[in-house]
């Protein structure tokens, strides 16, 4: 039995099997090229290698995107079929729970994983895009922290461990931690657009515009180039921009960069949707913005896997003045609601008071819009995302009160946000305007 590139044994006796799998774990690390290909090939060299299959179907779960169930199926299938190790065995059972809607228990069996075999890094990456989605955000960071005991800064790898660990610290509020650990591992491994986007992260944390514009874009010739998560990076940008009030810059970022015609990624709708809905909230013009992304939505309209998905649909389609579908998702998630999974948690804790609430938003009740905002912002973790794609119910509760003429909400929102960010023009912008909104009414 041969080892793969981190020195843990894999169910395959091919070298040139080993050497693609090799290939898809250092694709994975980095977010770049296409890892399923490679995988492929390994599998093409060797339709046995349990370990290749296992790694497929973990590829595919994460995409929370039931789009993949079909073939996720497939990978599980074959994989409990093929040569297996141990460690095999656990990472199919991981994503096997992950295809059944159990995500925390699949984060927790791959975390698992992880901690028995500190160097296997796709056990770990995965219990890291887990917690990711089911908001864990203590484990964001201790799991990568436990990896370490296990490396040295000279292995294969070490700086995508110490990237998962700055995204964690910063998912914690320790934003110089998160810093110094993710530069670390972007001075090791420039091309490692995890760790760029932790640091990116701690400037958004802070509103700090003078040191995330530049981190970003000064780098973005080594980290973005067949980057699949480049998009995002390219968000981060875009919501710095924003924060400066530079409009322009935000559209030609969302145009070439953010937003990819027909795309299938998900993820990329996610953050086209989010944008735009930030740009709504300032009273921006978008054009025909909404119509694309929101065409995109419909077809995954009623999928009931993942509110984080779930609302965000809703958020496009209301955009786009899609009322029909924006209430065909609110039943859909209503159904989810009734279940037993993960999903069902997730839409009756957040998912379903927050996309009520922005229908209220979109229809000018902005009183009830902050009624039902209020009591999920707290605890919106619980339907996974970072903080900074959270923000966006603080920021659309905050201009509902604005518009509805809720000053205290409002100044209190305000208040709040430019303490988090005290470098934030916009924080301070909002600020001004809470304050604008009580010397009206007080003139009233
Ligand atoms: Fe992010």
């Amino acid at each position: 039995m041969l080892k793969d590139r981190y020195g843990n044994f894999i169910s395959t006796t091919s070298q040139a099997a080993r050497d693609k799998f090799d290939e898809a774990c250092l694709l994975i690390r980095l977010y770049r090229g296409d890892p399923i290909a490679a995988l492929d090939g390994a599998l093409t060299e060797d339709p046995e290698f349990g370990t290749a299959w296992a790694l497929r179907a973990g590829l595919l779960v994460q995409q929370m995107d039931k789009t993949y169930a079909e073939e996720t199926e497939r990978s599980l299938r074959a994989g409990a079929a093929a040569n297996l190790t141990d460690g095999d065995r656990a990472h199919l059972a991981a994503a096997q729970a992950w295809s059944e809607g159990r995500f925390h228990e699949a984060t927790v069996q791959y975390a698992r994983i992880s901690q028995e075999s500190p160097r296997d890094l796709m056990a770990l990456q995965t219990a890291h895009v887990g917690c990711f989605f089911t908001g864990r955000a203590a484990e964001l960071r201790d799991w990568p922290l436990q990896a370490l005991r296990a490396m040295t800064p000279a292995d294969d790898g070490y700086h995508a461990v110490l990237g998962m660990g700055a995204f964690g610290y910063e998912e914690c509020g320790q934003y110089d931690e998160a810093e110094a650990m993710g530069r670390e591992a972007v001075w090791i491994e420039p091309q490692d657009a995890w760790a760029v986007h932790a640091v990116a992260h701690s400037y958004e944390m802070r509103g700090d515009t003078k040191k995330g514009i530049p981190w970003l874009r000064d780098s973005a010739d080594i980290w973005a180039p067949e980057c699949g998560f480049a998009f995002h990076n390219w968000w981060h940008l875009a919501l710095l921009h924003l924060d400066r009030g530079d409009i322009p810059d935000v559209l030609r970022l969302y145009d070439e960069k953010v937003r990819r015609e027909n795309t299938p990624v998900m993820l990329e709708w996610i953050d086209a949707t989010a944008l735009l809905w930030r740009l709504r909230l300032e009273g921006i013009d978008v054009g025909e913005r909404w119509q694309s992304v929101a065409s995109q939505w419909h077809g995954a309209a009623e999928q009931r896997h993942y509110a984080f998905n779930d609302v965000h649909a809703i958020m496009a389609f209301l955009g786009a003045g899609r009322a029909l579908d924006a209430a065909r998702t609110l039943a859909s998630m209503k159904r989810a609601a009734a279940g037993s999974d993960d999903n069902a948690y997730m839409t009756r804790a957040v998912g379903l008071p927050l996309a009520e609430a922005l229908v209220a938003f979109d229809s000018g009740d902005y009183e009830e819009a902050v009624e039902k905002i209020g009591p999920v912002r707290g605890i919106a973790q619980r339907f996974g995302g970072s903080h900074a794609q959270r923000d966006l119910l603080s920021l659309t509760m905050l201009h509902a009160a604005l518009r509805g003429g809720q000053r205290e909400v409002a100044n209190a929102l305000a208040a709040e946000r430019t303490a988090h960010k005290p470098k934030s023009p916009w924080a301070r912008t909002l600020r001004r305007r809470g304050a604008q909104l009580a010397v009206v009414q007080e003139a009233a």
